[in-house]
């Protein structure tokens, strides 16, 4: 029998196997996390790509706090607030798109982006287009719609009843067949997949499509390639881009559905029409996540974060180059601050994530890739002393 120390039941955690007593965060302090045996450990994964400028950023703090006091939650079916409006304005300044809908997590900005597309096409006259095209190696959520349009088995492999079949994109002939309702990519790099780097030239052929493109950007947004949006990297045009993770500079769930006019405008009608877009969440645009999420935007501002990606893409490429030529490494590979070290085995990637945190650094494995996506906030020396502890662990 096995004896039953907690009631809590975590994402994706062996439970049988799991030791809170090596694993409960008490604090968060700057790039830091606190355990309760009083261990600091850099939180070299941001908390799964979450946290931007650190934990417990006093700006962010106080913002939710004010906020708290002021309006908690408001539903904003048929409803609005000033946060949501003025987070849904800086959302489209930020990436050039023209309507924000809100959701709480990224799988469920997908889902709304699945459904957005679907009965887009149905508005506008080509309600056969219900299929989706994704990436090989693609993972967008945990979500019935997230898991169908995703492709890693791990992830899905007991769910076939509960999904559908996406297609993998390959041949650019699939973008002419008149049931695809939308190609949906991750802009760069693959993050569940082990940091996998996309060839640029596999999105080349998605400008010029009538399928709708949608951008996943829960990963990567917010900084972590080195432009806030991966996507502005490539020669993309988005049609729908989800948000996520980092939105709240990784303080609170909050994700975005984010859309161009043309998709807005096809929802439009009169109340008897019922073309309205059929779907919401409880928390959607939660006054307080999103005063988070501006008070996040400001501090990019303030603290210049774009430009310390920059020091942190730049001292780890230097760490990578002598990394990859170490024996005990397959495969280096990094999108500014989004950067996976391929290990021989998935176990070897177990053994250096445990050796790391007992040297102080918080990881977690990708099957045999080590990753390191630091805080935006890192310092450099902060870099070097990953990649440090990193060596010797491997040496
Ligand atoms: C690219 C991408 N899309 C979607 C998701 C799902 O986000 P969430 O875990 O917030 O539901 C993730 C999560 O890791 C992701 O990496």
């Amino acid at each position: 029998m096995v004896e039953v120390r907690s009631r809590l039941w975590l994402p994706f955690t062996q439970m049988q196997s799991f030791d809170a007593s090596q694993r409960t965060f008490i604090r968060g302090e700057g790039t830091s996390l606190v355990d309760s045996r009083g261990r600091r450990v850099y939180d070299a994964v941001s908390s799964i790509w979450t946290i931007v400028h650190g934990h417990c950023h006093p700006d962010i703090v106080r913002a939710i706090a004010e906020q708290a006091a002021t309006l908690d939650h408001a539903t904003t079916l048929g409803a609005t607030n000033p946060l949501a409006e003025r987070l849904a304005s800086r959302l489209c300044a930020l990436t050039a798109m023209d309507y924000a809908f809100f959701a709480s997590d990224g799988a469920s900005a997908i889902e709304a982006a699945l459904k957005m597309a679907v009965q887009y096409w149905q508005h506008a006259g080509e309600p056969q287009r219900t299929r989706f095209v994704r990436l090989v190696d693609a993972y967008h959520g945990d979500t019935s719609g997230a898991m169908s349009v995703s492709d890693i088995a791990a992830f899905k492999s007991h769910f076939g009843a509960l999904t559908f079949d996406a297609i993998p994109y390959g041949d650019d002939t699939l973008l002419e067949r008149d049931d695809i309702a939308a190609v949906i990519v991750e802009p760069i790099v693959q993050a569940a997949a082990g940091m996998r780097i996309v060839p640029r030239e596999s999105y080349r052929a998605l400008r010029e499509m009538r399928p709708l493109l949608i951008v996943d950007e829960i990963a990567t947004g917010f900084g972590r390639t080195g432009t806030m949006f991966a996507f502005e990297q490539l020669d993309v045009e988005p049609d729908i881009i989800c948000v996520g993770k980092g939105i709240t500079g990784g303080t609170l769930a909050l994700s975005a559905t984010l859309a161009r006019s043309r998709i807005f405008d096809a929802f439009l009608g009169e109340l008897t029409e019922a073309r309205q877009f059929f779907h919401g969440h409880s928390y959607a645009g939660n006054p307080i996540a999103c005063a988070a999420a501006l008070a996040s935007l400001e501090t990019f501002e303030r603290e210049s974060t774009m430009e310390n990606v920059m020091r942190i893409a730049e001292a780890s490429r230097e760490r990578l180059t002598h990394l990859a030529v170490n024996g005990a490494v397959a495969h280096t590979r990094q999108a500014g601050a989004m950067i996976g070290i391929e290990l021989r085995s998935a176990r070897e990637g177990q053994r250096v994530a445990a050796d790391l945190y007992d040297r102080g650094h918080f990881t977690r494995p990708i099957g045999a890739t080590v990753q390191f996506v630091p805080p935006l906030s890192s310092s450099v020396p902060e870099v070097h002393a990953f990649f440090d502890a990193l060596e010797d662990t491997l040496a």
